[in-house]
């Protein structure tokens, strides 16, 4: 990678199993998809800083009408109450605004992202903090406010095949879309889909560990470079 400055790489699992599969016994695929990216990147820029966030072990709290009706106040005008609600989703969205990469392990469950990563995004996507808004605006109402040159790597992991574009269940994966559209909605608006795979059938590990798995993981490896979003550099 041509830059020598410092990127900043969130990683952010969510899978409800906690241990890494090929290794732990019942373990997740997206967290070894993750856990590989990030050890195979951080080989090629040892001077990154990576600020990891686990929402599986770790659920962000959900949305509730206190955060509501605290968000959409005025940040001089929150009580300290207010402000307590907020934290969490404060130290969210700072990481998210300081990261330039953001890589993220999202399994399919029943058909769209972990609740975990549901309420992550829920907690994230904040008016005038991550996004703008005002009605009076001519035109679009809404607009960006991450920095521009961000960008989203999906991990993900499923059981069933026939996901992708042009596949039988193509019109039912809203993983990707539900990453995807709220974070472009904040302006990170370059996210290759990188570690798609379908690894479990009916429940039953397929190909896990190495032989049949292994040309896949070491693709990882070769598609960091898609990170780039084509560009030369980061
Ligand atoms: C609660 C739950 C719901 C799931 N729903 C789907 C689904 O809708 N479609 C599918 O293909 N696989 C589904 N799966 C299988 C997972 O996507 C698959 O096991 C994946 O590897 C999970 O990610 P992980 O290995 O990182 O935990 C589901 C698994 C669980 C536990």
């Amino acid at each position: 990678m041509p830059s020598s400055s410092p990127l900043h790489i969130l990683p952010i699992d969510s899978s409800a199993r906690a241990g890494l599969s090929g290794r732990d016994r019942h373990g997740s695929h997206t967290r070894r998809l993750s856990r590989r990216f990030i050890d195979t990147w951080m080989e090629q820029r040892m001077m990154d800083v990576v600020t990891y966030r686990d929402v599986g072990q770790k659920p962000p709290q959900p949305v509730s009408g206190d955060w509501i009706a605290a968000a959409f106040r005025p940040p001089e005008r929150r009580n300290a109450a207010q402000q307590t609600v907020l934290a969490e989703s404060d130290q969210l969205a700072g990481e998210l605004l300081a990261a330039d990469l953001v890589v993220i392990g999202a399994p399919m469950y029943n058909f769209g992202v972990p609740a975990q990563l549901k309420a992550w995004i829920d907690n994230v996507v904040r008016v005038g903090v991550t996004f703008g808004f005002d009605r009076a605006r001519p035109g679009e109402p809404y607009w960006p406010m991450l920095p521009t040159g961000k960008r989203l790597v999906i991990l993900t992991a499923r059981g069933d095949y026939g996901y992708d574009e042009g596949g039988r269940l193509a019109s039912s994966n809203l993983v990707e879309a539900g990453l995807k559209v709220p974070l472009a909605y904040l302006g990170l608006t370059c996210s290759p889909i990188l570690g798609q795979r379908e690894l479990e059938s009916s429940g039953v590990m397929a190909q896990v560990g190495g032989g049949a798995d292994e040309p896949f993981m070491s693709e990882i490896g070769t598609l960091l470079p898609m990170a780039l979003c084509g560009r030369n550099s980061l």
